[in-house]
């Protein structure tokens, strides 16, 4: 028989219990609740210019770095290296949803007695929403208005963004691009290129439809005592542009706080010296940073290689072999190839000659830098 104190004894002894159930059900519903908040913030484009957070590669976590390890003894790649630029906004705006820019600026950034035509183009972006945030080496699409020969709208054509994420004027709400309008000669006809063409001749206050940012190949790393080797023909030198100001322009470099200590070796071919593109800022940050920036021009046709034929960036690759692979052996050199897809093979010689010229083997070394992140090509 159970007395009315072994009742309540009895009760008592399952409160525990009770409250532990209890415990269980809400710790496991706050869990829950938090995964929910940080996933839909990983979702949402920041609507501001973003600097990434610098990494301390001897402190990052194991989870998030893979290690690289060559096998070539005298060229070591990075002991760390991130796995994903998880923090780079891609596809904000695709071409289905494009953003429709404003076009704040359009100008020749060539000088008299150059060939053809080469225009600096600034969008506005600042009623985008979400807010179409960009970092250096990325491109974005442009969609021409009009249709093609089939009656459809004309297809988007990508170009390499040419500014900072802080843009040319600092504010962070601008994009700008380095366009090249394509021309060449069929059956005794002038063909002009339809993107390149439309964005040569629109005029500020005009409407462009934009997409992206698109691209990961050609971002900077983190590091500010990496050294940065640029290879660019034409407008290839987009991307490096931005690079230049990211690290040599003082208004950005306020901006943006990293400060970059290592070495910049801008090699640029154009065909004459009037195409030289960004020429007087390249100057300046030369007269600044004497220590920090290295600039080597190729004038196809003002200058001859020692053949006697046009002198193409990939003779000046050679001219510097020594000097260039005493930097491609130190682990924090990364190396940025952009322009003409023609110079690719011409590169590929020069380098392997050059590496020769130091005992390597570029065949094998090529992959090997490109595995560890250090070797960025995007050419058209
Ligand atoms: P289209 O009207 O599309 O004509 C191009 C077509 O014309 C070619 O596909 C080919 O079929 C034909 N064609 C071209 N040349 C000849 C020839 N000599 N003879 C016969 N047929 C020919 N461009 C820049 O100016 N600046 C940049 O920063 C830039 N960045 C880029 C970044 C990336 C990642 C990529 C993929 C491309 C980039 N481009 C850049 C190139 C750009 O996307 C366009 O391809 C270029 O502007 C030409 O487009 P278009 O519409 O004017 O020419
Ligand atoms: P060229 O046209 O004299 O043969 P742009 O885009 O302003 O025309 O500049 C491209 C530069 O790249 C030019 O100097 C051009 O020389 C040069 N170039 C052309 N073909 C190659 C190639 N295969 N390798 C390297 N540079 C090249």
């Amino acid at each position: 028989m159970y007395s009315q104190a072994k009742v309540i004894a009895g009760g008592l002894a399952h409160i525990p219990v009770v409250i532990a159930v209890f415990y269980f059900i809400l710790t496991t519903f706050n869990k829950r609740a938090l995964k929910f908040v940080e996933e839909s913030k990983a979702k949402k484009p920041e609507a501001k210019v973003v600097e990434p957070k610098k990494v301390d590669v001897s402190k990052a976590e194991s989870s998030k770095v893979e290690t690289t390890k060559t096998k070539i003894t005298n060229v070591e790649a990075p002991k760390v290296v991130k796995k994903k630029h998880a923090d780079v906004p891609v596809n904000i705006y695709r071409p289905k949803t494009p953003y429709e820019g404003t076009v704040i600026d359009n100008y020749s950034l060539l000088k008299e007695g150059a060939i053809g035509r080469v225009n600096h183009i600034t969008f506005d972006l600042k009623d985008s929403d979400p807010f179409l945030n960009y970092v250096e080496g990325q491109s974005i699409g442009i969609m021409p208005a009009g249709e093609d020969a089939n009656g459809k709208p004309h297809k988007l054509r990508l170009y390499s963004i040419a500014s900072t994420r802080h843009g040319d004027n600092f504010n962070g709400t601008t994009v700008s691009l380095c366009v090249r309008q394509l021309q060449y000669e069929k059956d005794g006809e002038t063909i002009n290129g339809v993107c390149s063409t439309y964005l040569c001749d629109i005029k500020p206050g005009d409407k462009v439809k934009i997409t992206g940012p698109v691209g990961k190949e050609m971002l900077l790393p983190d590091e500010e005592d990496a050294n940065i080797v640029m290879l660019a023909t034409g407008t290839g030198i987009a991307p490096m542009r931005a690079y230049l100001r990211r690290m040599f322009e003082a208004t950005e470099k306020e901006k943006n706080n990293w400060n970059f200590k290592g070495k910049a070796w801008l090699f640029m071919g154009a065909p004459k010296s009037a195409n030289l593109l960004y020429e007087e800022d390249l100057q300046r940050y030369l007269a600044d940073y004497p220590d920090n920036f290295k600039y080597t021009k190729a004038i196809s046709r003002e200058q001859q290689n020692t053949k006697g034929g046009r002198m193409y960036i990939q003779d000046r690759v050679l001219e510097s072999a020594n000097e260039l692979f005493n930097m491609i052996e130190n682990e924090k050199t990364h190396i940025y190839l952009c322009g003409l897809k023609g110079m690719e093979p011409g590169i590929d010689e020069a380098m392997t000659k050059a590496a020769e010229e130091k005992g390597l083997n570029w065949a094998e070394l090529r992959p090997q830098l490109k595995k560890a992140g250090r070797w960025h090509v995007e050419t058209y």
